[in-house]
C-alpha cells in the first residue's frame, strides 16, 4: 500500500522560515522520519511539494489508482483553496491534514480550514511530530480498510 505526502507553499523553506513557529527541522528531515515509519509498516511512501495551487490539485487527482492514503499540509491554501478541498473530496482517498503550528492560536484568518470538513482527521500544533502522528494514524486507517476489503472478498463457507 502507498502513502502520498503533499506539501503546500513555503514548506520547502522549513528550517529557514519563522523558526519560532515551525522549528529548525527541514522538510527533508521530516520526510526521512516519515519514510522510516512507512518502512517499518511495509508501506510505500512518496513526497511532493509545490508552491502552486494547480500543481497541488493535479497531484491530488493523480493519487487515484496510485495512493491508498494521503498526508497533506496545504499550508496557506488551507485557508483559501476551494480547489484543493474539491480535489480531496473528489478522489475519496483517506486523508490526514497536518499543520505544524497551532493555527487556532494564531491570526483569525488561519483559524478557518476549508480542508478539514473533507479529511479523515486533522493534526495541529505538534510541530514536525505532527507528520509522524499523521503517518501512524493514516496507516491504522489504511490497514483497517484493507482488512475490511479482504473480509468482504473472502469466500463464504
Ligand atoms: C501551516 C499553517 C498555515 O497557516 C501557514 O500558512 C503555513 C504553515 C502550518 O503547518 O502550521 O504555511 O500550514
Amino acid at each position: 500500500m502507498k502513502i502520498v505526502v503533499i506539501q503546500g507553499p513555503n514548506l520547502n523553506m522549513l528550517g529557514i522560515r519563522e523558526q519560532n513557529l515551525y522549528g529548525p527541522a527541514k522538510l527533508e528531515d521530516i520526510h526521512r522520519e516519515m519514510e522510516s515509519i512507512a518502512k517499518q509498516n511495509a508501506m510505500e511512501i512518496e513526497f511532493f511539494q509545490s508552491n502552486l495551487e494547480g500543481e497541488l490539485v493535479d497531484r491530488i487527482q493523480e493519487c487515484i489508482g496510485e495512493a491508498d492514503g494521503i498526508v497533506i499540509n496545504p499550508a496557506a491554501y488551507t485557508h483559501t483553496s476551494i480547489a484543493i478541498r474539491d480535489a480531496i473530496s473528489a478522489v475519496r482517498i483517506p486523508t490526514i491534514e497536518v499543520h505544524i503550528s497551532n493555527v487556532y492560536a494564531r491570526e483569525e484568518f488561519r483559524q478557518k480550514s476549508l480542508i478539514s470538513p473533507v479529511v479523515n482527521g486533522q493534526i495541529v500544533g505538534f510541530g514536525p511530530l505532527g507528520y509522524t502522528l499523521a503517518t501512524i494514524g493514516l496507516i491504522q486507517i489504511m490497514n483497517q480498510i484493507n482488512a475490511n476489503k479482504q473480509q468482504q472478498q473472502a469466500p463464504k463457507s
